[in-house]
C-alpha cells in the first residue's frame, strides 16, 4: 500500500519522482504529493485525488532540485484530502517524511508533541515523524539518520519511511520496519522506493532492506545500519523484469495485457521445472526426499485471489499425494490456534510477497516448527525472508490491481509443486506425472485459444453490466473459478457477486435467484459431477435466471441451457481452472469497461496489502 520513490542525483528530481509514481500508483491512488530539497529549503505540492490530479497542480511549477521524495497514498488514518496527503513536514518546513504503513501510537505521540508546542496540521499517523526528526535535529548534533533512528525508537506499528532535510541535501534517508522498501545506487544517483517498477529505469541490483534497517542514500552510494545504529553489508539482488513489462505497450489497460500476458507467464513459470524429460525438477525444495516422505499434513494460507489459487492447489495436492491439505485465509490462521508441528509443511501464497497477513501466518508457523514454503512473484520481497524455501512465479510485474497473470502463474507453481511432491514420495505412477506434465506444457497455447474469444465475451459483458447481481457455481475445482470470478467481477465492476458451491446454492443462497440475475456455471472438468451440475443450471433457470455457461467445445445439452457459452479447450479435470479463469477475467473486464469504470484502479483497493 501506498507507492514511494526517492531520487537523488545529477537530474532534476521531480520527472523521476513523478515517472516512478507513476510507475507505483497501482499501490495506491486517493492523493499524492511531492518534496523537492533546493537551496536551503523543501518545495512541496499535495493533491487529493489520483496522480494526475498532481500533476495538473504541478502544472509549469517545476520544483527545481536534484534531490526528492514523492508518495501515492492508500488511506488509513485521516482521509483523503490535500492536507492529509504526503509528504508530511515539521513546523519549520525543513524535514519532509513519506510513509507506508500505521504509526500505532501516533495519538500518544502527536499528544506530546503539541504540548512541546509542536503544530500538526493533518489527521495522519505519519506527520508525528517529521516533528520528532525535528525535535531531534534541533536538540543535538547530529545527521538525517541519527535523527531518524532516535525518532523511530518512538514508533510502535509498521511502516517504510522515507525521508529528507533540508540541511542534507545530498542524502534520503530509508527505514523499514515490517513495509517493503528497496534502495538502488547507479553512476551519479541513488533511489528508494517501495516497489520495484519504480526503481527498473534506473538499476536492476538492488537492495531490499531488512526489518529494522536504515539506508542513507546518496548520489551512487547506499550504506545501511541496523536500528542500533551498527553498520551492515549492503546486500544486492538482481531484478530480471523488462522495463516494457511495467508499461501499457498499446493496451488500454494494465489489465487487459496483463490477461493477455498469461501464456507468456505459464510458461515462464514451467520452463526450468519441467527441463527434463517427464520429470519435476524443483531446485528450490532443498528438503530430502525422507524428509518429504515425512510430511503429515499441508496447510495453505493466502489472502483474496491467491487464497483461491490454495483451494485450487488443494485439490490438486491431495489427489495426487494423498496429503491432507487444510486452507486458511492469512487473516485468520494464526487466530485459531492451528496444529502444526515438524511434519507439516505451510505454503503461503502471495503475489506481491508484501501481504501482512501472510508474513504474519508464515513467521508463526515457523515459530511452531513446521516447514514453509512461500510462493510469490517478486525477488526480494519480504516473504522470501520469513520462507524455508521460495517458489518464484515467473509472471513479470503485475501493476493493474486485479491479480490475473499472477493468478494463473500460482495455479501453475502450486501444480509443480504438488506433482514434485507426488513424485519424491511416490504417490503417482511416473507416466501419470509425464503425462500431466504434458498436459501443463499445452495449456498455453489452450490459454490464447480462450484469448481468441475476447469478442464475444465482450459482447455478453455487454448485455450484462446493468445487472445488480451475479452468481457464480461451481463444483471441485469449479468452485475455485467460481469463487475467483465472482472476486473479479466484485472487485473491478463494484457488482455484487457470489462465488458458491453448486450443491449448497439450494442450502440458502438460491433465495437470491430471480429474472434477471445472471448465474455463471462451470461445467468443465466436473466429468462424474456434470449431470448434477446442469441439475443446477435447470434449477436456476427455473427461477428466471439468465446463464452463463462455460463448457467444453461441442457440449450440447450446455448449449441448450445457456443464454451465452463460452467454450474452452479440453484439458485434465484438475488444470481446468487454468482455462476456465481466463474466460472470466475478460467478462469482468469488458464489463467494468463497459461501466465506464478504470479496471486498473478499482475504488479503496490496493496491489499490495501490507497493513493487517
Ligand atoms: C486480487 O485481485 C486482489 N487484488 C487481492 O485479493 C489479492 O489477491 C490479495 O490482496 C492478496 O495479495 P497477495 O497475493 O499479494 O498476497
Amino acid at each position: 500500500m501506498c507507492g514511494i520513490v526517492g531520487y537523488v542525483g545529477g537530474d532534476e528530481a521531480l520527472p523521476v519522482l513523478l515517472d516512478g509514481m507513476r510507475k507505483l500508483e497501482y499501490r495506491g491512488y486517493d492523493s499524492a504529493g511531492v518534496a523537492v530539497v533546493a537551496d536551503g529549503d523543501i518545495g512541496v505540492v499535495r493533491k487529493a485525488g489520483h496522480l494526475q490530479a498532481l500533476v495538473d497542480e504541478l502544472g509549469a511549477t517545476s520544483l527545481p532540485g536534484s534531490l526528492g521524495i514523492g508518495h501515492t497514498r492508500w488511506a488509513t488514518h485521516g482521509a483523503p484530502t490535500d492536507l492529509n496527503a504526503h509528504p508530511h513536514r515539521d513546523c519549520s518546513g525543513k524535514v519532509a517524511v513519506v510513509h507506508n504503513g500505521i504509526i500505532e501510537n501516533h495519538d500518544s505521540i502527536r499528544a506530546g508533541l503539541r504540548s512541546q508546542g509542536h503544530k500538526l496540521t493533518s489527521d495522519t499517523d505519519t506527520e508525528v515523524v517529521a516533528h520528532l526528526i525535528e525535535s531531534i535535529l534541533a536538540a543535538e548534533s547530529c545527521s538525517l539518520r541519527e535523527a531518524v533512528q532516535g525518532a523511530i525508537e518512538k514508533l510502535e506499528g509498521a511502516f517504510a519511511l522515507v525521508c529528507v532535510a533540508a540541511g542534507e541535501p545530498d542524502c534520503i534517508v530509508a527505514a523499514r520496519q515490517e513495509a517493503p522498501i528497496i534502495v538502488g545506487a547507479a553512476d551519479g544517483m541513488g533511489i528508494v522506493a517501495s516497489g520495484i517498477p519504480a526503481l527498473l529505469a534506473y538499476t536492476r541490483n538492488v537492495t531490499p532492506l531488512d526489518d529494522r534497517q536504515i539506508a542513507e542514500v546518496r548520489a551512487g552510494s547506499v550504506r545501511i545500519f541496523d536500528f542500533e545504529g551498527r553498520e551492515q553489508s549492503v546486500e544486492t539482488v538482481m531484478v530480471e523484469w523488462s522495463l516494457d513489462a511495467a508499461e501499457k505497450g498499446g493496451y488500454e489497460d494494465f489489465m487487459l495485457k496483463e490477461i493477455f500476458e498469461q501464456p507468456a507467464a505459464l510458461r515462464d513459470t514451467m520452463r526450468e521445472r519441467f527441463r527434463s524429460l517427464g520429470k519435476v525438477t524443483l531446485d528450490e525444495v532443498h528438503w530430502s526426499t525422507e524428509e518429504l516422505a515425512r510430511i503429515t499434513k499441508i496447510v495453505v494460507v493466502a489472502c483474496g485471489t491467491s487464497y483461491h489459487a490454495g483451494m485450487m492447489a488443494k485439490h490438486s495436492i491431495e489427489h495426487w499425494t494423498r496429503i491432507p491439505v487444510e486452507l486458511d485465509l492469512a487473516s485468520e490462521f494464526r487466530y485459531r490456534d492451528p496444529v502444526l508441528d515438524e511434519h507439516s509443511l505451510v505454503i503461503g501464497i502471495a503475489q506481491s510477497g508484501e501481504t501482512a497477513d501472510t508474513l504474519a501466518a508464515i513467521r508463526f508457523a515457523r515459530r511452531m516448527g513446521a516447514k514453509v514454503v512461500a510462493v510469490t512473484n517478486v525477488v526480494g520481497s519480504s516473504i522470501t525472508r520469513d520462507a524455508d524455501a521460495i517458489l518464484f512465479t515467473h509472471a513479470g510485474p503485475e501493476i493493474a490491481v486485479a491479480g490475473t497473470k499472477t493468478f494463473l502463474a500460482q495455479l501453475a507453481a502450486l501444480n509443480i509443486l504438488a506433482l514434485y511432491l507426488a513424485q519424491e514420495r511416490g504417490s503417482m505412477p511416473p507416466a501419470k506425472i509425464a503425462e500431466t506434465i504434458d498436459a501443463m506444457r499445452a495449456l498455453p497455447e489452450q490459454v490464447d485459444e480462450v484469448l481468441a474469444a475476447q469478442g464475444e465475451i465482450n459482447r455478453a459483458a455487454k448485455r450484462y453490466a446493468g445487472a445488480r447481481d451475479f452468481l457464480y457455481i461451481g463444483r471441485g475445482v469449479g468452485m475455485t473459478v467460481a469463487m475467483e470470478g465472482a472476486l473479479k467481477l466484485k472487485e473491478i465492476s463494484y457488482i455484487h457477486a457470489e462465488g458458491y458451491a453448486a450443491g449448497e446454492l439450494k442450502h440458502g443462497a438460491i433465495a437470491l435467484v430471480e429474472p434477471g440475475v445472471p448465474v455463471v456455471a462451470i461445467l468443465t472438468g466436473v466429468s462424474p459431477l456434470y449431470d448434477k451440475m446442469l441439475a443446477n443450471v435447470e434449477e436456476v433457470r427455473a427461477r428466471g435466471a439468465e446463464t452463463i455457461l462455460v463448457a467444453h467445445p461441442g457440449d450440447e445439452r450446455a448449449r441448450s441451457l445457456a443464454n451465452e457459452l463460452f467454450e474452452v479447450p479440453i484439458t485434465k479435470p484438475l488444470l481446468t481452472p487454468v482455462l476456465d479463469t481466463v474466460t472470466l477475467q475478460l467478462l469482468a473486464y469488458f464489463i467494468a469497461k463497459e461501466k465506464g469504470l478504470s479496471p486498473d484502479k478499482p475504488r479503496n483497493l490496493a496491489k499490495s496489502v501490507t497493513v493487517e
